[in-house]
């Protein structure tokens, strides 16, 4: 090899140290650029992906309700087949633990599943707190009614009087859920709205708690005819009856209604375990 031709390594290196130049200048593009090429692919999603809205905030509590709680509570917080959550008074009652053990572990032996934790695609234990923020925000600053007549959401007594109870469901509530007797009915007037389903149906009562129970009787349902502990209520003859209930009736009813809960097996429920 002669060295004097000095200038014949330069000329044999420039290709490859271009090359090589070009090889970065891909990865560069690749890491960088190249993404922005690649959004034109049909199917890819956006290149800045839409802001994530906090759950803490109106706008994003409202998309994660619709998302989890709408098909069972109402797409509006109300008139879905579970408590309205739109409901100050309700909100303002319930303890913000409950509200997030309730949330996030579901309510044992019942219908409603629990969002955090294990569950599949669970939502973390912030996230949850944050949503009951959003929620208050949303629905808890609203008037709050006085259908409770300020009773706590959860009992804080002794289990009722299924006797009491029986009373006071025949003397109040029975007209409206006519359960095994017929309602009173008028004649020559539509049917009426506010008669209910039987509340006392074995099979009902063992789909739901006594919690959702006492909820139903301590803030009714103002979206769906069903009143409160301050009433007004539904004497056996149709009319109206003013009087509320005393702490003492709701427990008593609610141990009433208990009562007529039945735990024969029936089918494969049985392996959820007893109501
Ligand atoms: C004016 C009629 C009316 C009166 C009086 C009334 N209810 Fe209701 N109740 C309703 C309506 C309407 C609903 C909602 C529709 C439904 O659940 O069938 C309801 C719902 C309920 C529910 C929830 C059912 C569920 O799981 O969704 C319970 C429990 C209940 N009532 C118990 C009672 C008790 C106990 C009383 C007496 C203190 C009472 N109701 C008085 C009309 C009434
Ligand atoms: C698959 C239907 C379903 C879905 C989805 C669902 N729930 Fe429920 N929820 C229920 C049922 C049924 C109950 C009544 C449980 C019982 O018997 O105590 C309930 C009860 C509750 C209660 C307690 C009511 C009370 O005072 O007794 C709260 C609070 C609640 N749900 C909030 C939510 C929230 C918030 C979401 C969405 C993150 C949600 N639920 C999603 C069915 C559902």
């Amino acid at each position: 090899m002669n060295r004097s031709d000095s200038s014949h390594p330069h000329q044999l290196h420039h290709p490859r140290a271009s090359a090589s130049k070009v090889f970065r200048l891909l990865i560069a593009a690749s890491l960088t650029g190249g993404v922005v090429a690649c959004d034109d692919l049909p199917g890819k999603p956006p290149p800045n992906p839409a802001p994530v809205i906090s759950v803490a905030t109106t706008a994003g509590f409202e998309g994660m309700w619709a998302e989890r709680c709408s098909g069972c509570h109402g797409a509006d917080g109300q008139l879905g087949a579970g408590l309205p959550m739109r409901n100050a008074e309700y909100l303002n009652a319930v303890p913000d633990d409950d509200m997030f053990s309730m949330i996030r572990n579901g309510v044992p032996s019942s219908r409603m599943p629990g969002f955090g934790g294990d569950a599949i695609g669970g939502v973390s234990d912030e996230i949850i707190r944050d949503f009951i923020k959003g929620m208050h925000l949303t629905w808890g600053e609203g008037e709050a009614s006085d259908d409770s007549r300020g009773f706590p959401w959860r009992s804080t007594g002794t289990g009722g009087d299924v006797a009491s109870g029986a009373t006071v469901f025949a003397a109040k509530c029975a007209a409206c859920h006519p359960g095994e007797q017929v309602a009173p009915t008028q004649a020559g007037t539509m049917p009426d709205q506010l008669i209910a389903g039987s509340v006392t149906d074995p099979f009902y009562l063992r789909l739901i708690s006594d919690q959702h129970l006492r909820s139903n009787i301590v803030f009714g349902r103002k979206d769906l005819g069903m009143p409160g502990a301050a009433g007004p209520f539904r004497g056996p003859d149709g009319g109206e009856v003013t009087t509320p209930l005393t702490a003492t009736d709701v427990a008593d009813l609610v141990a009433f209604l208990a009562s007529k809960r039945n735990t024969w097996p029936s089918g494969p429920e049985v392996e959820d375990g007893e109501p």
